[in-house]
């Protein structure tokens, strides 16, 4: 007779795990470079605004970055910008003590490099309405952030190491689209913090299958198949993606296969063997929602191509 394996309590897990945090903490502080944003921001090219000062209102012409890749800049900027949400919420998952408290400090002080750069950037080169930006900055930190999974510490770290792989894509592809060198410059140093800040996490979730691959196996199944980008609840985000998505920023194809794929390539999610039941379970809902995601993708991409067909036959 086999003895069904016992899922680890939450507190018995955050313990055994400490000790990864520990080592994550101490690789990622050895591998992270220090960076300013002052010095990838082209101050010289700045004027003063309309307003206090009386510089030069802001108008639509002066904006150098193409338009594609305007709804990205603002939806990755507000998502930054809503980093004392995600500090709360990492907080409550992790704790202020020890490793976990330092990670998170540490982490939450990087984060905030990122809504420094990029706004300097946008204010400065006048690519988007300072005053649009400002408001709707108001507008979505009102919303407030809400950890979709509580303090649930699997569900919790599982869902930053997808969001972190996320937003890397997301701001390597806006920094392409955008037309300037600089911009470009900008979000491929902010995209690879956002890749040392996953692999933490990565790593941290590997570590718990390791500790307890059944239980961590239904987190991530939890995670994966309700999985939403942490800006979704931008005023008119519906609209912002569709748009970020047709000029092929982040959509479903790269959520698929460069953000979801890889992770669970990584923690062989499809290789482990020794699972309970509910676990097996999971493992199979999981397969089939990999399935309709990727069915859903090549959807999105045929009607996408579809589109530009047709635009160009009439451009003739
Ligand atoms: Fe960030
Ligand atoms: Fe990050």
């Amino acid at each position: 007779m086999s003895i069904a394996p016992v899922s680890k309590s939450e507190v018995e897990l955050f313990r055994e795990l400490e000790p990864v945090v520990e080592k994550e903490v101490d690789r990622h502080v050895a591998t992270a470079e220090e960076w300013f944003p002052h010095e990838y921001v082209p101050y010289s090219d700045g004027r003063t605004y309309a307003g206090v000062l009386g510089g030069e209102g802001w108008e639509p012409g002066d904006s150098k970055v193409t338009p594609e890749s305007r709804e990205a800049l603002l939806v990755n900027l507000l998502t930054e910008d809503n980093l004392p949400g995600y500090h709360f919420a990492l907080r409550s998952v992790f704790g202020q003590e020890g490793a976990y408290g330092y990670w998170t400090n540490r982490w939450t002080a990087e984060e905030d490099r990122h809504g420094i750069v990029i706004r300097d950037y946008l204010t400065v080169t006048r690519a988007i309405d300072p005053v649009a930006l400002e408001r709707a900055r108001m507008a979505h930190l009102q919303v407030g952030y809400a950890m979709p999974y509580g303090a649930d510490l699997l569900r919790g770290a599982t869902y930053v190491a997808f969001q972190e792989l996320a937003t890397r894509v997301s701001h390597r592809n806006t920094g392409k689209a955008s037309g300037d060198p600089l911009c470009e410059r900008m979000m491929a140093r902010v995209a690879k913090d956002e890749n040392l800040h996953m692999i933490f996490y990565r790593n941290f979730i590997g570590a718990a299958f390791e500790a307890d691959p059944s239980q961590t196996l239904r987190a991530v199944k939890d995670v994966v198949t309700t999985f939403e980008m942490p800006g979704n609840t931008i005023d008119g985000f519906l609209r912002k993606s569709v748009a970020i998505a047709n000029a092929g920023i982040y959509d479903l194809r790269l959520h698929h296969d460069e953000v979801v794929q890889p992770i669970l390539r990584k923690w062989g999610v499809f290789e482990l063997t020794g699972l309970d039941a509910e676990a097996e379970q999971a493992r199979d809902e999981l397969a089939a929602f990999l399935d309709g995601l990727d069915q859903a993708a090549t959807r999105f991409e045929d009607r996408r191509a579809e589109r530009q067909a047709r635009r160009e036959a009439r451009r003739g």
